[in-house]
């Protein structure tokens, strides 16, 4: 098993963190979504944000370390692509990329608002680094659009590996899952 990408296929450590990082994405929005309909006498009324906060920050680190490792590595070839399927395909990566570092951001602006520092589980508190003096309400909205918009860019993204998979009959995808072997 290879740890780095290749010229034939992305490696563990690509694989590893961008399934990952898809998860926890996905449970993430689940988990916003759902917390915000909790009423104050629910017991997961402060659990909730609590667990959302503190995976967010695991992000902060995760996320970073994705693109960098990406950065640094080799991308697997792409020349059986038609022109348009590169540019959409590095659009898409791009946006991705630029999203969930913008989800981060602004969820950490959330926290901080209100001059809060934000909790690692119950293991370490970040003091509020970066504040601003928009309110919790106008950061929150911006949050959650963004969260709409990355779920829908992930469905659309999903959507073009399935294509390239069942129709097309492509690599694409086969060398992005764990245990394929590609010829
Ligand atoms: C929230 C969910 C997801 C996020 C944030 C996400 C993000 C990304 C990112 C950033 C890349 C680019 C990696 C690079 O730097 O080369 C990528 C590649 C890829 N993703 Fe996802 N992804 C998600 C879900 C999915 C799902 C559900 C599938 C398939 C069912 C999928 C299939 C792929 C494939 C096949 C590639 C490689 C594309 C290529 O070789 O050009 N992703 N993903």
């Amino acid at each position: 098993m290879n740890l780095k990408d290749t010229e034939k296929k992305y490696g563990a450590f690509s694989k590893l963190l961008h399934w990952g990082v898809a998860l926890t994405i996905v449970g993430m929005f689940a988990l916003g979504y759902w917390m915000r309909t909790l009423d104050y006498y629910s017991k997961w009324y402060m659990k909730a944000p609590h667990i959302h906060e503190s995976v967010g920050l695991l992000l902060f680190i995760v996320v970073p370390i994705f693109l960098f490792w990406r950065l640094k590595n080799q991308n697997p070839d792409d020349s059986y692509l038609k022109p348009y399927e590169k540019l959409t395909s590095g659009l898409m990566k791009i946006a991705l990329y630029v999203l969930m570092i913008a989800l981060l951001i602004s969820g950490y602006l959330i926290s901080t608002a209100g001059d809060t520092p934000v909790a690692l589980f119950n293991w370490i508190e970040l003091p509020a680094l970066i504040t601003v003096n928009e309110s919790k309400v106008l950061i929150g909205n911006i949050h959650q659009y963004m969260a709409y918009f990355i779920i829908l860019l992930a469905i659309i993204h999903a959507l073009a590996a399935f294509k390239h998979h069942f129709i097309d009959k492509d690599k694409t995808l086969s060398r992005m899952l764990p245990f394929v072997k590609i010829k």
